[in-house]
């Protein structure tokens, strides 16, 4: 990126060049240049309008299309020189374009101003991401649910507490991250809806005197509408809030499947094992694979979360209409966009390498007591109060601990000491099978729940 000294497309009230370091300071072109393709589809459009309405001729409205065009593909193919001198992506490109084909150049700016031009192009560049991350969220859902069948019937303990409380599936336990994710993606596809109306014809905050259609403009790049107060229009900053609220939900959700990866692969758990190629070592300790993807991406939270704070602080107390201040919008945008993207690819990357081992989660279901709440169930079956049947049960599990026994392998008359309704059908539901399979209701941890669960949760995701 070059900084010569260039006139400024503003620069006809000023006497003096501007600073240097006011230069680098107001400069965003370091990093808005990844707005350009929206930016030049948002001139194409606009553009084409002036030319409809009989602002500009036919024929400068093809020039100029033309002259956008080649920029586009120079910018592609890498040879465009960005200059700092012209601040951002906007000047950069329609100083090029004045460079490009002359003078006629100079009308593409008529009856708009960055400040809605801007405003057009986040949305525009949102919009696109907002459908990428939705296809990634797929991606996820789908190794998700892959897995989730393979696992409908294996058998884990379900915690509250981190203390082993009540038999689960692994199906069901993947499942209820499948239901976090299409919240997610839902979350995403709302703010889309909200945001997808266009801010162009704004102008610098009161509108234009020329005869503009933007309902034209709108609909040829995609939007469903246009939108309904100038000052708003070139001033809101909404929908990237927005945005990184949702992005931190994402972000949230994968830090906590994240932590129970973590936790399953630990040695004092044991549950599940990593893909080698997903693992990174010890540089001094030579046995060690750790989980280090899950790891990062519970790090990367923090920033997806900072990136929030740092949006909902620069819009607080700015009186209206556009400020500088919403310059400030972008590199916080884009580090929640392209930190959400990465940490999805690694989930649907990392989800397909976890092997389950299926001994170990079951030992630690039977070890953990976990059908106690099927026996309190069963005593009520057989006509005892719950409280009561609470009390036999708190009473059993004592007496199991002290015997170091888990409750499928205690006798019928070692059970029947503390309740005489107890009798030999007890044991169907001590195993960790029939625990499982008792549960058979919309929500319900029974492994034919999980099927249905897996066939409706697959016709959500295309
Ligand atoms: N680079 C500016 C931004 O990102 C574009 C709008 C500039 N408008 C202005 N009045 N200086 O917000």
């Amino acid at each position: 990126m070059t900084s010569n000294k260039t006139e400024k497309p503003w620069g006809g009230r000023f006497t003096a060049p501007t600073n240097e370091f006011v230069e680098q300071f107001t400069q965003s072109v370091s990093y808005d240049q990844r707005l350009a393709h929206y930016d030049i589809m948002g001139s194409i459009a606009h553009v084409r309008m002036l030319a409809k309405v009989g602002v500009i001729t036919k024929k400068e409205g093809t020039q100029i299309t033309a002259g956008l065009k080649k920029i586009a593909l120079d910018i592609k193919a890498g040879q465009f020189q960005w200059q700092t001198a012209l601040e951002d992506v906007h000047m950069n490109i329609e100083t090029a374009l004045v460079q490009g084909i002359g003078d006629v150049g100079k009308k593409l700016h008529t009856g708009r101003s960055r400040n809605d031009q801007v405003a057009t192009d986040i949305r525009l560049y949102l919009r696109d991401e907002i459908d990428q991350i939705t296809q990634q969220i797929n991606s996820v859902l789908k190794a998700l649910l892959s897995l989730a069948t393979d696992h409908a019937d294996t058998i884990m303990p379900g915690f509250t507490h981190l203390q082993s409380a009540q038999p689960v599936t692994f199906g069901h336990h993947l499942l209820a991250w499948a239901e976090m994710l299409l919240r997610d993606r839902s979350r995403l596809q709302d703010c889309r809806k909200r945001f997808n109306l266009l801010p162009l014809g704004s102008a610098a905050l009161a509108g234009t005197s020329y005869p503009i259609d933007r309902a034209m403009v709108a609909e040829a790049l995609g939007f469903d509408g246009v939108t309904q107060n100038s000052l708003d229009s070139v001033s809101d900053r909404d929908f990237a809030i927005e945005f990184a609220a949702a992005a931190s939900l994402i972000m949230m959700h994968l830090s906590r499947f994240s932590e129970e990866l973590v936790i399953w692969m630990s040695q004092a758990s044991g549950f599940i094992d990593l893909g080698d190629a997903w693992c990174t070592g010890s540089s001094i300790m030579p046995q060690k694979k750790n989980p280090d993807i899950p790891e990062l991406v519970r790090g990367k939270t923090g920033r997806v979360y900072g990136d929030l704070m740092a949006l909902l602080t620069l819009m607080k107390a700015q009186p209206l209409a556009y400020n500088r201040d919403n310059q400030e919008d972008k590199e916080s945008l884009f580090d929640a966009i392209d930190t959400v993207k990465m940490c999805l690819i690694a989930y649907a990357g990392l989800i397909p390498t976890i092997t389950v081992k299926k001994e170990v989660m079951y030992k630690a279901a039977a070890a953990g007591y976990a059908t106690a709440t099927d026996l309190a169930d069963y005593l009520v079956v057989k006509g005892l109060p719950f409280r009561d049947a609470h009390e036999v049960v708190g009473k059993t599990v004592q007496y199991a601990i002290q015997k170091k026994k888990d409750l499928p392998s205690l006798t019928l008359a070692e059970l029947q000491q503390f309740s005489h309704v107890i009798k030999e059908d007890v044991f169907a539901v001590l195993e960790l099978e029939g625990s499982v399979s008792a549960r058979n209701h919309v929500g319900g941890t029974a492994p034919k729940r999980v099927r249905a669960a897996i066939k409706r949760l697959g016709k959500q995701i295309k």
